[in-house]
């Protein structure tokens, strides 16, 4: 059994039938993301890699907030005066974790928004695969009412998920919306009740866990990184990807999907996934 009690101090990790609960847990200042909680995340992302009882990773966060955010205080304001190279180091740490580890994670990740989502969060929320959030959550590139234009890759992260009108009225105003509208955006999967968020990414994380997961992860990076290359780049990476998988998976799901379907005619795999 995996167990990571008190191994961080900003952050809590469990792991439970398979799922893997990240959880910031700053929660008397909103889960704010400090130089230390970036840190830690980024050595947490990398231990749970390597973790085989960790199938499906959940981001999640204690108390009121899913993150207010880079912490203004920390991040910000103390760094301010800081050698140039300490700078460099924070900032680099917070890229680490909040999108390049993040984006590219060889498994499946899920953001389950419970609450407040500000400004810098939304590089890790779009950052993982998939994003339920509570109907009540509430967002907003707060950036403009303090001060600065979205810091890290937050507008990028817009760009990717969400169309140019609405990604630029909320960072042009710095207004809030809400979970329901974060979904009907596109900025995330789904919103639900608070009282139902965990069970349904509970049950988002079992149907994950149940896939090959050399596959998926061939099948999420090929998606991710084609958005950014051409017809003709894309078709040659997507190819590389599918023989990849196919001469890494050691359960040969592709000969065993098309046994079960062409000989055995135990599933159509248009319903239903081949038995591992
Ligand atoms: N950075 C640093 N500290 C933060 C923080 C942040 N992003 N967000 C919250 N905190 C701290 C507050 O300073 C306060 O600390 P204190 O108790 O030592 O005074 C504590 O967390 C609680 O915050 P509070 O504002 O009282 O909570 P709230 O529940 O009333 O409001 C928010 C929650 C998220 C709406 C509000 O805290 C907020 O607007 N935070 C900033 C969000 C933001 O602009 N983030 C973008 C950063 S890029």
């Amino acid at each position: 059994m995996s167990d990571y009690t008190g191994r961080w101090k900003t952050v809590l990790v469990e792991v439970q039938d398979g799922i893997g609960w990240v959880t910031f847990n700053r929660p008397e200042k909103r889960n704010a993301m400090s130089p230390t909680l970036n840190s830690e995340m980024c050595e947490i992302l990398l231990a749970l890699e390597l973790d085989a009882e960790v199938k499906v990773l959940v981001l999640t966060g204690a108390g009121s907030a899913w993150t207010a955010g880079m912490d203004l205080k920390e991040y910000f304001r103390e760094i301010d005066g800081a050698p140039e190279i300490v700078q460099e180091r924070v900032r680099r740490d917070a890229s680490t974790w909040q999108w390049k580890l993040l984006r590219m994670y060889s498994k499946p990740t899920i953001a389950m928004v419970n609450g407040w989502c500000f400004g810098g969060g939304f590089s890790p929320l779009v950052a993982c695969d998939l994003a339920i959030v509570a109907e009540t959550a509430v967002f907003g590139l707060s950036e403009i009412n303090w001060g600065i234009p979205p810091g890290n890759l937050v507008s990028k992260a817009m760009a990717d998920t969400v169309g140019q009108r609405k990604a630029l009225e909320y960072i042009m105003t710095g207004d809030t919306f809400t979970g329901v509208e974060a979904a009907s955006m596109g900025l995330v999967n789904r919103a639900v009740p608070l009282e139902r968020l965990r069970e349904e990414t509970i049950a988002l994380a079992r149907k994950l866990a149940e896939k090959n997961p050399v596959v998926l992860r061939a099948a999420k990076h090929g998606f991710k990184r084609c958005r950014e290359l051409t017809w003709e780049q894309s078709e040659d990476y997507l190819y590389a990807k599918l023989d990849q998988a196919q001469l890494r998976d050691p359960e040969h799901g592709r000969e065993q999907g098309m046994k079960q379907f062409l000989d055995e005619k135990s599933i159509k795999p248009g319903l239903q996934a081949y038995k591992r």
